[in-house]
């Protein structure tokens, strides 16, 4: 009978065969402990040399890392471990032996050359792990936002206008229409959106041509934008908080081997579920910064070495709210208590990590928007449908975006944001 390594508990006593990967041996001729994997759970294959075929002896002596095999054996509980179960080899058939070395060892690798083998380097233990909560991180997202009355829409990725900047555009040639741009967010086109449902979100890939060489940025990422009609600064605020911590307490409860396997310390993540977010403005920010040795001025944006400086200080994340309108995108409605603030809000992960989500209330009065769009320079034209949205039934209302694999970079307590995706893009990489 087939089975897969996750359930191997089910089969205590009895013959079972796994379908996989051999990914690490240790023995000698008498003894060999084969590490198996088949792309739901790792094991031990047992192989006592006395108690098999010769044959299968042999094959156990030869197999090479990442070589694709059956193996055929009785399920044991681990003598000291509850919760690990071993296979007690009888058979294995070799699918495919690796003839060349893999070039992938337990020894160090520089980076570089980790990503030009990212094809490969996949399969290691920290690159699954990482991909699995990757996969929770996106079903809570789902599980939240359905539960509180978002409906996921699509947004388009080839668009006529910008979103965030124009200085980080990809554009290509569309037939005889001329310059097209890939989508650096979705939020104009769910602001849309939010007139027909209410409530909708999109998740998807989005692009941004930005020479950033930071350890956050990429040049192709997965972002969900939500946005929502009727909700003001503040709701949107919560919306993200309860969203956050759903997203947590998801991976705590469903990734705990993975998080085993990336060494990830739980502690601050239960903090995350369990403490109230903090939310400070970007004045008190900048005060803050400042008394801690930053050169950033009260109009400022906060940029990257701010942002970790700020957050190895806490252990729970924080809003940054009102942040100078001229540092911000056009869109944003400005605080009525002082017109020179946007009504938006960043949210920084702790334990240094930075921004994670960025959102504001919109503006939605028509000739405010219209003056902005001049003020900033875009065309008009292609900017016009959007205008609509504040001429027939306009609404207050506001949304947020997040990057996924920022996310899942501070979840799972890794370095660099490349390591979230699967085959990253950054200025300097595009393959594999
Ligand atoms: O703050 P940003 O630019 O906000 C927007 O795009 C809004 N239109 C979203 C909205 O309101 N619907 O981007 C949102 C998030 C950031 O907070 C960050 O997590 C991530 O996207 N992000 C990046 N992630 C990886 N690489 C990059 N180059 C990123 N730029 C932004
Ligand atoms: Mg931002």
């Amino acid at each position: 009978m087939i089975a897969r390594i996750t359930e191997l508990k089910d089969h205590v006593g009895k013959d079972v065969t796994i379908q996989g990967w051999m990914y690490n041996k240790r023995g000698n001729g008498k003894l060999y402990f084969l590490q198996l994997r088949d792309g739901f759970g790792m094991t031990q294959g047992v192989v006592v040399a006395d108690d098999v075929s010769a044959e299968t002896a042999d094959i156990a002596e030869k197999l090479t890392a990442e070589s694709s095999v059956r193996v055929t054996g009785t399920v044991s509980q681990h003598p000291k471990k509850e919760d690990v179960f071993e296979l007690q080899v009888k058979d294995i058939e070799v699918i495919q032996m690796c003839q060349d070395e893999y070039p992938i060892s337990k020894k160090e690798h520089g980076v570089e050359f980790l990503l030009d083998n990212r094809h490969l380097w996949l399969r290691s233990s920290k690159e699954w792990a990482t991909q699995r909560v990757r996969n929770t991180l996106i079903n809570a997202t789902y599980e939240y936002l359905n539960g509180d009355g978002f409906t996921k829409i699509d947004s388009p990725i080839l668009t006529p206008n910008a979103c965030e900047g124009t200085t980080e555009l990809f554009d290509i040639d569309y037939f005889e229409q001329g310059k097209a741009y890939l989508s650096q967010s979705g939020q104009l086109y769910l602001e849309a959106a939010i007139f027909s449902l209410g409530r909708v979100f999109d998740f998807g890939p989005v692009f941004r041509a930005e020479k950033s060489k930071t350890r956050r940025h990429l040049t192709e990422f997965w972002m969900m934008d939500a946005e929502g009609a009727f909700v003001e600064h503040q709701e949107n605020m919560d919306i993200q908080e309860g969203l956050v911590k759903h997203m947590v307490k998801s991976v705590l409860e469903k990734n705990k081997k993975d998080l085993e396997i990336l060494e990830r310390d739980t502690a601050p993540l239960e903090k995350v579920v369990n403490e109230p977010f903090l939310c400070k403005t970007h004045a008190e920010v900048v005060a803050e910064l400042q008394g801690m040795g930053s050169d950033i001025k009260e109009n400022h944006d906060l940029g990257a070495d701010d942002e970790t400086m700020l957050m190895e200080k806490y252990d729970v994340p924080m809003f940054i709210e009102k942040y100078p309108a001229e540092v911000k995108a056009f869109y944003m409605k400005r605080d009525p208590q002082d017109e020179t603030r946007a009504l938006c809000s960043d949210l920084l992960a702790p334990e240094g990590y930075g921004e994670v989500i960025g959102g504001s209330q919109r503006e939605d009065d028509y000739d405010t928007l219209l003056e902005r769009i001049r003020e900033h320079n875009l065309p008009e034209k292609e900017f016009q449908w959007y205008l609509d949205l504040r001429k027939y039934g306009s609404v207050p209302h506001s949304g947020f975006g997040y990057g996924l694999e920022r996310i899942v970079t501070w979840v799972c307590g890794r370095k660099h944001v490349r390591s979230a995706i699967p085959f990253p893009r950054t200025i300097y990489r595009i393959t594999p």
